[in-house]
C-alpha cells in the first residue's frame, strides 16, 4: 500500500494503524518529509521518489493513496497513469484533491492561491478521464466544499 506524496505521514499513519506498518510504504520527493515520517512511524518503509515516475514494477501494488498533493504536481495525468500502471488488478486507488470552490468568494481566494503557488483544482470530468485512461474504474466519489474524494479500482 503506497502513500504517494506522503508528506509528514498524516495519512500514512492512518493507513499503518489500520493495515499494519509492514504493509505501508510512504513515498515523497522531500527527504525532510520522509525524516518526519520516520520519526512519527519508526521503521516504516519510505522511498524518496517522484510521483511522476513511480519506482515500482507494473502491477505490483495492492493499493495507492494520494491526498492533498495531486494539485501541486506538474503533470497530474502522468501521476494517475503511473498509479494505474503500478496497481495490481483490483487494486484500490484513493484520491483526495481540490475542485474549484463552488462559492464565488471562496473561488476568488482559491484562484489567487492557485496563481501564487502554481497549484490547481480539478473538474471531476478531468479526473475521471485520467482515471479511466489509467485502466481504473471509479467506485465512489464525493465532492464536499472544495474537495474531491475518489475511490477507484484497477481493472
Ligand atoms: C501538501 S503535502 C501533502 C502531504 C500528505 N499527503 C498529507 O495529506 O498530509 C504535499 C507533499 O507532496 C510532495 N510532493 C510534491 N511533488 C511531488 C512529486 N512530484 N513526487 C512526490 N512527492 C511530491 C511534497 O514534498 C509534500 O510533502
Amino acid at each position: 500500500m503506497l502513500d504517494i506524496a506522503c508528506g509528514a505521514g498524516r495519512w500514512t499513519k492512518v493507513l499503518a494503524d489500520k493495515f499494519g506498518n509492514r504493509r505501508v510504504i510512504g513515498l515523497d520527493l522531500s527527504d525532510a518529509m520522509l525524516a518526519a515520517v520516520q520519526l512519527a512511524l519508526p521503521g516504516i518503509l519510505t522511498v524518496r521518489a517522484n510521483a511522476l515516475s513511480l519506482p515500482f514494477g507494473t502491477a505490483t501494488l495492492g493499493a495507492a493513496n494520494c491526498f492533498a498533493a495531486l494539485q501541486i504536481m506538474p503533470d497530474p495525468a502522468k501521476v494517475i497513469a503511473e498509479i494505474g500502471r503500478s496497481l495490481k488488478p483490483d487494486g484500490t486507488f484513493t484520491l483526495g484533491t481540490l475542485r474549484p470552490a463552488p462559492r464565488p468568494v471562496q473561488r476568488y481566494f482559491q484562484r489567487r492561491q492557485e496563481e501564487v503557488f502554481r497549484t490547481r483544482s480539478f473538474h471531476f470530468t478531468e479526473l475521471e478521464t485520467w482515471i479511466h485512461a489509467a485502466g481504473m474504474r471509479i467506485c465512489h466519489h464525493i465532492a464536499p466544499a472544495c474537495f474531491h474524494f475518489v475511490t477507484a479500482r484497477r481493472l
